[in-house]
């Protein structure tokens, strides 16, 4: 097929997601044809560095042969495998073995499921089985956080805090209540310090628990630092804040690392780098890199004794997918830990990671920009006009730089990890050069 029958093919056919559909029926699609390392090509042979790396998943960058050779292998191994019944496969057993070596203290346990939505959905049934399990079962509310993205699926878009992923939807559901947004730049009153800022939103979680009553919240769900909703990091002491509240009154902390997970801040997760001791945590993308799709949904001996005697007493667990622990996807996942650890990814993240934060900062300065804001290797330029982050994505696109607008106002970067110094100055240097645009514009 040419570029011109791919794309007439896909106005005629192709129903796609996260996009404004009637715009695209206009402008018509972005054909990416291959990649390789941090770079794609479209379908003209024109080069971009994926800043994002695809939808922040590929850790390790695209064609790595060592991540197709594990799937060639296991394909012709053993094609398909699943979990039902107690059914099991070397891949899965031993992928779960592996994570929870590397699991923030006290997990222990892994459920696997394909995306990172699933994956959120299951923690929320998971808590719902769990407090039922404990003669508890009023406890359904889930407490979660305006602009944060959890997901699509019905229970996981009710999480999410995006206006945007409930409209038209029926959503969100009555069982999830949302608290502010831990976002200082446009939540913090006026005159008020960080350390202010982060009391009176433990102080406003208090009070919540305490009108909604803590034996009708089954748990709490937060990203460590919010992605898709605007690149957001908490203010000082909010997890350290927050913590004890949950234990005190009993909710379990669900940390979504669907993101953050592998490294993206710095340590292995999120939860390590932020302080937030979870009881259920779940990730996906660069778990494969995105080179198959996987989520995980890990926990404690705590959470998981009251499932397993509650299965029982029910004559089995009622949940799980077809396509649970993928051997092909755990092939790829394994082959991904191992080469964490054999070119010590973390290392690399460490030593590269000021750099990119520091020339982030940088393009903070311009007028344009409210707040440059960050953490290891991702990173948020919130726009003074929110209209900004749009066109600055579609004029670093022209630069052959490909970063997203996100949470309305915000323009993400968050490239492979395996990024290099110089890859690291090509793309801010792009990204200078499309703030440029903007003002020639
Ligand atoms: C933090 C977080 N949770 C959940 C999801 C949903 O993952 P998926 O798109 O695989 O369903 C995403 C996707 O971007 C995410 O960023």
């Amino acid at each position: 097929m040419t570029a011109t029958t791919l794309e007439a093919a896909d106005r005629a056919h192709a129903f796609h997601p996260q996009t404004n559909l009637a715009r695209h029926a206009e402008t018509g699609p972005f054909v990416i044809a291959r990649g390789a390392g941090v770079w794609l090509e479209d379908a003209d042979g024109r080069r971009f560095l994926d800043g994002m790396a695809g939808l922040w998943c590929v850790g390790l960058g695209y064609g790595e042969p060592r991540l197709v050779e594990a799937a060639r292998r296991q394909l012709e191994t053993l094609s398909y495998g699943h979990g039902f019944g107690g059914r099991a496969h070397a891949p899965g057993i031993r992928l779960a073995e592996e994570l929870a070596a590397l699991l923030p203290e006290g997990l222990t346990r892994v459920f696997f499921a394909s995306s990172g939505s699933e994956a959120n959905d299951t923690a929320v049934k998971l808590a719902w089985y769990h407090w039922v399990a404990r003669g508890e079962p009023e406890r359904t509310r889930i407490l979660a956080r305006r602009r944060a993205y959890h997901g699509v699926t019905i229970a996981a878009a009710s999480l999410t805090g995006l206006p945007m992923m409930h409209g038209g939807f029926h959503l969100p559901r009555p069982f999830v209540h949302h608290l502010t947004a831990p976002h200082r730049v446009q939540q913090a009153r006026d005159g008020e310090t960080e350390a202010e800022f982060t009391a009176r939103l433990a102080a406003e979680l208090e009070e919540t628990i305490d009108r909604l009553g803590a034996s009708t919240i089954a748990a709490f769900i937060a990203e460590p630092v919010i992605g898709a909703g605007g690149v957001i990091v908490p203010p000082e002491g909010y997890f350290a804040a927050i913590r004890p509240i949950l234990r005190r009154h009993g909710i379990l902390l669900i940390a979504d690392e669907v993101i953050t997970g592998f490294g993206r801040l710095g340590p292995m997760w999120g939860s390590t780098a932020l302080g937030l001791a979870p009881d259920i945590l779940t990730c996906a993308k660069m778990l494969t890199s995105g080179y198959q799709p996987l989520s995980a949904v890990c926990v404690s001996d705590a959470v998981f004794a009251p499932i397993l005697e509650e299965s029982g007493r029910r004559g089995g667990f009622g949940h799980g997918f077809t396509y649970s622990g993928h051997p092909v996807a755990c092939a790829v996942a394994r082959e991904v830990l191992a080469l964490f650890a054999e070119r010590d990814i973390l290392g690399h993240v460490a030593a590269v990671a000021p750099r990119f934060q520091r020339g982030l900062a940088q393009l903070g300065q311009s007028p344009r920009v409210r707040e440059a804001r960050g953490l290891g290797l991702v990173g948020g330029l919130e726009m003074r006009a929110p209209a900004d982050a749009a066109r600055l994505e579609a004029a670093a696109r022209a630069e052959g730089l490909i970063v997203r607008a996100v949470g309305g106002d915000t323009v993400a970067l968050c490239p492979p990890l395996v990024i290099t110094p110089a890859e690291i100055d090509d793309m801010l240097d792009r990204l200078a050069r499309a703030f440029d645009r903007l003002d020639d514009a």
